[in-house]
């Protein structure tokens, strides 16, 4: 199985990316509902919640990680590559690469938690890769409450998002990565806000999901240790029907939520 965790349920848009993309493999999901959110948490408090997420997909079956959460990625990625011996897949890089291949002015622009734009880890990431790239990054916290409450097409999350991006707008960037799992839920907000034939969004949950159809690809040992058919498994460690109700927008159908 390609097991995915995220602080809630807004890492199920990358679950819904693999379904996607790879519709022959099984995935199982945790959603840690009952500790969201991380990205105001510390950095230590995010990676003892990562390494115990990753052993509990790995204790029921999963042979690859997705770290779907760019809060936990940007924190504890290095940190459980050193830790667990499967492939480990992150947010983060993917969409990085994407950026650096869109971008034709230079200037990229990142929205994240405070926790992803604290750690910094976008500029490094972009600016070891290419160096003479500007970088503008601002943090939103406010989206994910938003999304969560559903606000996803009001006029208030518009205000916010304004609000948001106008620095960024300043700053004439031509590519935006949406450094949240969130954020996808918002791009018909962000796109007109941000520019709308000007500048490229950049959803990172599409970007993991191709990395590991690519690596698959290459690595068949991996991909035959995989379980092929079977049930989708969706676990969260609480539930809400705040909860329920996104997960529904994410897939476009009814997800049933196992506690655990
Ligand atoms: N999943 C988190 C992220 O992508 C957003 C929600 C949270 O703060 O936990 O950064």
């Amino acid at each position: 199985m390609i097991g995915i965790f995220d602080s809630g349920v807004g890492g199920m848009t990358v679950a819904h990316a693999v379904e996607n993309l790879l519709p022959e493999y099984r995935v199982l999901y945790f959603g840690d509902l009952a500790r969201t959110p991380y990205g105001t948490k510390s950095q230590e408090t995010i990676i003892k919640y990562s390494i115990q997420n990753t052993e509990f997909l790995l204790d029921n079956g999963a042979k690859v990680i997705i770290i779907a959460c760019n809060s936990a990625a940007s924190v504890a990625s290095e940190i459980l590559r050193e830790r667990f011996s499967v492939p480990i897949f992150e947010v983060i890089t993917p969409a990085i690469d994407k950026a650096i291949k869109t971008t034709k002015s230079g200037r990229v622009g990142i929205i994240g938690t405070r926790a992803t734009i604290r750690s910094g880890v976008y500029e490094k990431k972009i600016n070891g890769k290419s160096p003479e790239l500007q970088v503008f990054s601002t943090a939103c916290p406010l989206l994910v409450p938003l999304v969560e409450e559903g606000w996803t097409d009001k006029r208030e999350t518009a205000m916010i998002l304004r609000r948001y991006l106008y620095p960024l707008k300043l700053k004439q960037i031509d590519t935006l990565v949406l450094g949240c799992t969130h954020y996808p839920l918002l791009k018909e907000l962000i796109q007109p806000r941000i520019g709308k034939k000007s500048v490229t969004l950049i959803d990172s949950s599409v970007e993991v999901a191709m990395s590991v159809r690519d690596y698959l690809i290459k690595n068949s040992k991996v991909a035959d240790l995989l379980e092929a058919n079977g049930e989708n498994i969706y676990y969260s460690s609480d539930l809400t029907e705040a909860a329920e109700t996104t997960a529904m927008k994410i897939f476009g159908r009814e997800v049933h939520l196992r506690k655990v």
